[in-house]
């Protein structure tokens, strides 16, 4: 494809086929994205390639810790306080959760989640319909691989920018093969399920996960945000 068809195309998809992804096509979007700049060409991230049983052992845990946490809001104060003395089962990614969103990002986050939720014809009140969607995150929308990304503790914010780099780089490289791909940061939450498939370095901490497939024709695919143009991010020269 061409380079602005292939930026064109990429959108957030939020529903896969099973469609297993082929080993050697996997391998080869990794090859093209790692090949991203990077701060002093440290290349300060790793990233874990969940598929296979190890996937569908996450797509059963991650869920289930999801379905308790909302339980757990309903829930009466003691039992609440139980479970955070203990913290069983509780998030425990490496980043702290956005709870509340700046007040002048908070419009453009509700648009695109409205948005979404009108696409699909979930009433915004519906708060059961909303949680099961968002579940969806925790089953990964039924892709066969996801992809775990961590960065290096010891460069800041810096691994992060590079970790971006590396995303949108092999975000672009599947969309050019015709496959779907989804940031998730949600997949940031829990850590410890991660653990117990991977050995990962205690310096690199989760930053988000990347789901990826062939896309199925649902139509959550044809969601498309708006997004803002350059004006309105450009900064205007003081007059
Ligand atoms: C770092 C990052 C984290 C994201 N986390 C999630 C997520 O947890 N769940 C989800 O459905 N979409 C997630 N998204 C997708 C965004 O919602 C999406 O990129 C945005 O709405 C713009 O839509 P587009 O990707 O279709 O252009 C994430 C995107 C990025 C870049």
């Amino acid at each position: 494809m061409e380079f602005r068809e292939v930026m064109a195309r990429r959108h957030s998809v939020r529903s896969f086929t099973p469609e297993p992804v082929p080993d050697a096509v996997l391998k080869d979007l990794l090859a093209t994205a790692v090949t991203a700049p990077s701060w002093s060409n440290t290349q300060p991230y790793q990233f874990a390639i969940a598929r296979g049983d190890v996937l569908e052992s996450l797509r059963t845990e991650l869920p289930r810790r999801f379905d308790r946490v909302a339980e757990l809001q309903r829930a009466p104060m003691l039992k609440k306080a139980l479970v955070w003395a203990t913290r069983d089962g509780l998030p425990d990614g490496d980043f702290q959760p956005v709870h509340q969103y700046p007040s002048d990002l908070q419009p453009r986050r509700a648009a695109t989640g409205y948005g979404l939720y009108e696409m699909l014809g979930i009433d915004r009140k519906d708060f059961k319909a909303r949680h099961e969607q968002m579940a969806e995150n925790f089953r990964f929308f039924g892709a066969p691989v996801t992809l775990f990304l961590f960065v290096h503790e010891g460069l800041g914010v810096y691994s992060v920018l590079d970790a971006g780099i590396f995303l949108q780089s092999f975000m672009l490289a599947a969309t050019d093969r015709g496959l779907g791909t989804c940031a998730q940061g949600a997949l940031a939450l829990w850590r410890s399920p991660l653990e117990k498939h991977f050995t990962i370095p205690a310096r690199y901490k989760l930053l988000c996960g990347i789901s990826i497939g062939y896309p199925s024709d649902h139509r959550i695919n044809d969601f498309q945000p708006e997004k803002l143009g350059v004006d309105a991010l450009t900064i205007p020269e003081r007059s």
